[in-house]
């Protein structure tokens, strides 16, 4: 099947669906790729990049005569009538809030499939282009915001004075909030953040940052999005948001729950009392914005000179990066629907994700499809809310009183009669069992991949006990060291391929 990726026709757009990379990626799955003269322009991809790639450069009539095409912002009129019927087209649709869209496509006869409908669950999370898009638009609020201050965000003492480190506040840590947290701690300021949603607690301080708690009753998400909050909780929050607006220099606001206008969270009184030169990145623009000051799409300095940005175009703002993440997502989008890598797309509807995102089939409209069980929230709290007993992982008191028993009866039947030294190596293997099993339980999740490098040294000790033993004369003393050998050199190398396979992710062009 030929896919065609067109230039796109909204007025300042920068982004393209693909690079010469992830075009070349698609041809590996057995697909033509022709790109429209021009699509990348903006991206850093100019024709020559693809050309290079060996991915061609066409007219727009050979994009749009295509089986597939693929496109970053949703069809206009003119372009749904120029696909021929039968067709796919893939692109950011917003279908819940256009429902002529949706109809205009299944009027046209074709598949339509909308990216930003990927549902919220882990095996969905490579295809994700609104995360992909809020985390490079978190990190570029950042830029706007110190861009726009009129100071350094490190704080330094230097010859010609203290410079103090900047405070940022950040409202809401979903994906744009927390890519916002990481990058400006990353340039030395004190980051503060706020969100209803108090699960998130945790990724705030790992990144270095201060979680703010207001005194309110606040539960855990099950599927990773916000309530609407109470009145009592907006009576609340209310005051904490108004002292750390006034003592912060940057406010970065990203509060939403899907669905519904952005929540006004900073009054117009608030603003008034913050220091001039201080700034407002509010990312939820395009829903309202979370400020009572914020204009879409637009820069406003108040009176007392507070700067509010208001773009909703902060994505595009770093176009080859974000054309390199949407295509990328476009790529593990057509990896899951094309199992035989033989350029031919399926539509498996059994498939949730591929369900979640078919707006229309062969002329029928497909919209809204059936709900999904998302798992973005941990899933523990909410199933330990459910069943609060959890038999199978708890230990009855008696169980463990007999536990304790048996281990007190074997370590007496043991002194009392093995002879040296087994004793001695019984007691040392009873303690590491008690001490390992209470240490270890107690890791942390973030801290297993330190761990599994311990368990690897661990590892190596054993394998170096083993081939001391191995030379007995003991046919069982043999038998137990080559099964020690093998168990412990499984866990060695078993640990090399995966830190190799982590530290891949990290290294440069992978
Ligand atoms: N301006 C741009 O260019 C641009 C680009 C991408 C995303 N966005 C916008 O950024 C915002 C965040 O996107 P996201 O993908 O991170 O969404 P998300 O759902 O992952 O995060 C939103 C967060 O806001 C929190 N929240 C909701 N109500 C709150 C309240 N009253 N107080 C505090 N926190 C509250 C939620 O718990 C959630 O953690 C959205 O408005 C999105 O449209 C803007």
């Amino acid at each position: 099947m030929r896919i065609g990726i067109p230039r796109e026709s909204k007025a300042g757009e920068t982004l393209v669906a693909a690079t010469s990379t992830t075009a070349g990626q698609l041809q590996k799955l057995g697909y033509d790729v022709v790109v429209e003269a021009g699509a990348g322009v903006h991206s850093s991809q100019p024709d020559s990049a693809f050309t290079d790639a060996e991915v061609t450069v066409g007219t727009a009539e050979d994009v749009w005569s295509s089986d597939i095409v693929i496109k970053v912002n949703a069809p206009t009129t003119e372009e749904i009538s120029r696909l021929r019927s039968g067709a796919v087209i893939v692109s950011i649709m917003a279908p819940g809030r256009s429902p002529e869209l949706v109809d205009a496509l299944a009027a046209q006869g074709v598949t339509a499939l909308a990216m930003d409908a990927v549902p919220r669950i882990s095996r969905a999370q490579s295809m994700d282009v609104l995360s992909s898009m809020a985390n490079v638009a978190g990190y570029r609020a950042v830029i706007e915001g110190a861009h726009a201050f009129g100071r350094q965000f490190t704080g330094q003492v230097t010859a010609a004075g203290k410079v103090p480190p900047a405070r940022v506040f950040v409202v809401g840590a979903g994906v744009a909030g927390l890519a916002a947290v990481g990058a400006a701690g990353s340039m030395g300021a004190i980051v503060r953040s706020f969100d209803v949603r108090p699960e998130v607690a945790e990724q705030v301080e790992s990144m270095g940052a201060e979680f703010v708690t207001v005194d309110m009753e606040s539960e855990v998400s099950t599927d990773g999005y916000a309530k609407e909050m109470t009145e009592a909780q907006v009576a609340a929050t209310a005051v904490m948001y108004d002292e750390e607006s006034r003592a912060a220099d940057i406010v970065i606001t990203t509060a939403l729950i899907p669905g519904r206008p952005a929540p006004k969270l900073i009054t117009a009184e608030s603003i008034a009392g913050m220091r001039t030169g201080s700034v407002i990145v509010d990312m939820a623009a395009a829903n309202g914005g979370n400020t009572e000051l914020t204009v879409t799409d637009d820069v406003v300095v108040t009176e007392n000179g507070v700067t509010i940005i208001g773009y909703t175009d902060l994505a595009g703002r770093l176009a080859a990066q974000t054309s390199q993440l949407y295509g990328t997502n476009i790529v593990n989008l057509l990896k899951l629907m094309t199992p035989e890598k033989d350029g031919v797309m399926t539509l498996d509807l059994e498939d949730v994700i591929v369900r979640g995102i078919t707006v229309a089939d062969q002329g029928a409209s497909m919209w809204p499809p059936p709900p999904v069980q998302v798992s973005a929230a941990p899933a523990a709290p909410a199933a330990a809310a459910a069943e609060p007993e959890a038999p199978k992982a708890q230990l009855s008191a008696g169980a463990k009183v007999g536990l304790v028993l048996g281990a007190i009866a074997a370590f007496w039947l043991v002194n009392a009669t093995a002879p040296d030294p087994i004793p001695k190596h019984f007691t040392t293997l009873m303690l590491s069992i008690v001490i390992g099993y209470y240490v270890i339980g107690k890791v942390a999740h973030a801290l297993h991949t330190p761990l599994m490098s311990v368990t690897n040294a661990i590892s190596g000790v054993v394998v170096v006990g083993a081939l001391l033993q191995i030379s007995s004369d003991d046919a069982a003393v043999r038998a137990l060291s080559t099964i020690a050998i093998l168990l412990a050199s499984i866990n060695i190398f078993g640990g090399f391929a995966v830190t190799r396979r982590m530290l891949g992710m990290f290294s440069k062009g992978a």
